[in-house]
């Protein structure tokens, strides 16, 4: 590493992390940042570079491998997840990724998710008809985590009544507990859906757990291990991420009530509200750590190997330079190429599947509560102290007339 000076990042930072990228983009394009966890990186703010970083071939994601291991020996012990099980194609490079890339992408195609489109509209409607008469009501805990919940795992195959346990063992394994509990949440997991994957076998199902049964047109397929794995990210890439999205909507809305107006009474305008929103307020902070494996060139410094790099979409989807006026919303914005979703290789396999979840679930909400007002000032909420997510805790609203 340079000699660069190293920006100390303060727990506020997740309260306002956009007042924090303002300061950064307006000194250059990369910074030696700390994290209050203690981790140290470069992180990425300007758009050009995040581009240039999400597309360099040096710069691996290989968390398990050399890679991921340097950079654990240069300071950052506690970056490795345990259990393997989180060992999935968001952390590894090609040839590995494409193979795993190629088969998830199939899995999520247009036509899984147009047939399935009917079935989100359903859960929009069921939980708003659970949700009437409560006043105040958490939207994240009423709303929009249990659909987008709802939706991954029905399409997955979760049952109902084992969504609960299955929840537990997802996030247990990912979280902070002690190794021994996590390394059992997982084993558990993967109890689960080996048995999934028993029931589907030969059934010739269209459901997501067949389709990433099947081969692939070169006959290639995923043995256990990793076929544990892609159901894993997909779960984890998606209940956070659109549940976020979702909270950070209908806060922006309710937060200017021309917008408002504007949305109810035109529901054609949410598509281009939603994009919008991706920009400005997305549910993702910063991407997921990558290592490089050569010295590389970040604006003025130049980054020795071993080192981790975060972009930050969340920085680079406000870089003055490429969007004027880039902390007004404006859902009529032209050329609105923001990297909410990331680029490159890793580019997320779900952001159709998340567009059409967050417009049905905000479609239906505004057409349900036109009275949709929030229960408390917004200086009031709390935002996740989370590097990798942007959402609230909570977001009390009132519903009004329904
Ligand atoms: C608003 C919602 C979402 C946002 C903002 C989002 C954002 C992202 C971003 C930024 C990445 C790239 C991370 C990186 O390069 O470090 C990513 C990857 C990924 N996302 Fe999403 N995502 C969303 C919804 C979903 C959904 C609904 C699914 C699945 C149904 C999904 C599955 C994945 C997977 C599997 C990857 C890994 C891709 C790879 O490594 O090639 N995401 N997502």
């Amino acid at each position: 590493m340079t000699t660069d000076s190293v920006h100390r990042l303060s727990g506020e930072f997740f309260q306002n992390p956009h007042a924090v990228y303002r300061e950064l983009n307006a000194k250059g394009p990369a910074h030696r940042v700390e994290f209050p966890s203690g981790m140290n990186a470069w992180l990425v703010t300007g758009y050009d570079l995040a581009k240039e970083v999400l597309t360099d071939p040096s710069i691996s994601k290989d968390l398990y491998g050399p890679p991921g291991e340097a950079a654990q020996i240069n300071g950052n012990a506690a970056l490795r997840l345990d259990p393997p099980v989180n060992d999935h194609m968001l952390y590894c490079d090609p040839p590995r990724h494409t193979r795993l890339r190629k088969i998830a992408m199939r899995a999520l195609s247009s036509s899984t998710i147009r047939e399935f489109t009917p079935r989100i509209e359903q859960i929009a409607a069921s939980l708003l008809d659970a949700m009437a008469g409560q006043e105040p009501v958490d939207l994240l805990r009423a709303y929009a985590y249990p659909f987008s919940v709802s939706v991954i795992c029905e399409l997955i195959g979760i049952r109902a009544s084992d969504r609960n346990e299955f929840q537990d063992w997802l996030t247990t394994q990912v979280s902070t507990a002690d190794v021994a509990e996590k390394y059992a949440a997982a084993a558990n997991f993967e109890e689960y859906v080996h048995r999934l994957c028993e029931e589907r076998r030969g059934t010739g199902g269209s459901d997501l757990i067949s389709e990433l049964m099947s081969p692939a047109d070169d006959g290639d397929r995923l043995d256990q291990r990793e076929l544990v794995g892609m159901v894993n990210v997909i779960l984890l890439g998606s209940q956070e991420t659109v549940a976020g999205l979702i909270g950070n909507a209908v806060l922006t809305m309710l937060c200017q009530p021309r917008l408002l107006g504007d949305l109810r009474r035109d529901p054609d305008l949410i598509p281009a509200f939603l994009e919008e929103t991706l920009r400005f307020e997305s549910s993702g902070n910063v991407a997921t750590p990558r290592f490089t494996t050569a010295p590389v060139h970040l604006g003025k410094h130049t980054v020795g190997s071993g080192q981790i790099v975060l972009v930050a979409p969340a920085a680079a989807n406000r870089d003055p330079d490429r969007f004027d006026s880039p902390d007004d919303m404006d859902p009529s914005r032209p050329d609105n190429r923001h990297l909410a979703f990331g680029y490159g290789i890793h580019r997320c396999p779900g952001s159709s599947m998340a567009r059409t979840e967050s417009r049905i679930a905000l479609t239906h909400l505004l057409s349900r509560c036109p009275d949709l007002s929030l229960a408390v000032d917004v200086e009031e909420l709390k935002w996740q102290p989370s590097l990798i997510s942007r959402g609230l805790l909570s977001l009390p609203v009132r519903l009004g007339r329904s």
